[in-house]
This record gives C-alpha cells, structure tokens and sequence, in this order.
C-alpha cells in the first residue's frame, strides 16, 4: 500500500507555539505583501455537525447562496495562531471552477526565519476567547473588536477586554 503524506507548504514548519499549542514559523524569511501560501480545506455547512476550531469562518457574501461558509482547515494554516498584532492577513474569495473557498495569507510586514506565522481571527463576540498573544496592543479576547460586535459581548467576558477595545463598548 502507498502511504501519501499531506504535501507541507514550503517555508513553514509546526512547532509548539508560546501563543498556545501548536504554531507555524517560518523556515525562510518573507517580506511584506508576500504570499506566505495558499490553503487548504473542506467545505461544511453551518448544519453540519464538525468542530469548527480549525476552520474559516467566512461571510455569506462570499458565498453563491448567502450562506455563511466554514471551511475547516486540513494543512499547516490548520496550525496558524491568532495575534491582536498580526504579520499575515488572510483573503479569500469563492473559486466557482471548483466550487470551494480559495484563502491565502498574505505578509503584513517582512517576517524573519523562525517567527510564528500570525493573523487577526476577528471572532464573533459569540465564540470569543481569551487571547494570549502577547502583543502590546493585545486586546485581551480574540475578537473583533467593531462596536456591533463588541456590544454583543456576553458579560462574563467584558473584564478580559482591554484598552481601546474597552473603550468602544
Ligand atoms: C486553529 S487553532 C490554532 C492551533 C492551536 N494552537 C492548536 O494547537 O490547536 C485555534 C485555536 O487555538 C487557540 N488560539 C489561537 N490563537 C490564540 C491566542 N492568541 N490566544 C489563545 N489561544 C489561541 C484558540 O483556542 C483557538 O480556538
Ligand atoms: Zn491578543
């Protein structure tokens, strides 16, 4: 029997993270508005009973039918950490030859050999987190931190915001 491996991205490597478990660093230096690669992923439904921890969660806009679309996450991006201070951003848009999501992550600054890959996850007040990123501009959840979404924050995590995101609630 052939046993195939998942093919890895090139200039990334899994390690255990200081952010939280496991991160992605780079094995190559990136400069600002690279490409540091392209994902992959298998499409759900919001019915669909999956873990959605790995996944992209992405507008309806994107979308042919409006829905919201989760794409989980199956190469190293799986392993990408959120920081309040990213070097990435992700993008993404609707690839109508395949029918899929199509994301990639793009450097927001030059990135040196061994820093963890990072972008702005931007959750829903409804499934924020803690963050531990560390940043100094660290909004103390991993959330996005608009005004509506903010305002829909459940109490019992209003005391881990921080300054300004505070501010805007
Ligand atoms: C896609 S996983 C990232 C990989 C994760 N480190 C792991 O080992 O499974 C997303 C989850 O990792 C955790 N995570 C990612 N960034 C974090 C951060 N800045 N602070 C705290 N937890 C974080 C959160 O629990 C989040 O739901
Ligand atoms: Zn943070």
């Amino acid at each position: 029997m052939k046993i195939t491996r998942m093919p890895l991205l090139d200039g990334l490597r899994v390690v255990f993270s200081k952010i939280h478990g496991y991160g992605v660093v780079t094995t190559r230096p990136f400069s600002k508005g690279e490409i540091v690669c392209h994902g992959d992923g298998v499409l759900y439904k919001a019915e669909d009973d999956f873990d959605d921890t790995y996944a992209l969660i992405l507008p309806g806009e994107d979308s042919p039918a409006g829905d919201p679309l989760f794409w989980d996450l199956v190469c190293q991006t799986r392993w990408f950490n959120h920081s309040c201070d990213p070097n990435t951003e992700v993008h993404s848009d609707w690839d109508h030859e395949t029918n899929s999501i199509r994301a990639w992550w793009v450097c927001e600054r030059d990135i040196p050999i061994g820093e963890e890959i990072t972008y702005d996850y931007a959750f829903t007040a409804e499934v924020a987190e803690a963050c531990a990123c560390g940043a100094a501009n660290c909004r103390g959840l991993i959330i996005d931190e608009s005004p509506e979404n903010l305002a829909r924050l459940p109490e019992h995590l209003r005391p881990l915001l921080r300054q300004p995101a505070r501010a805007a609630s």
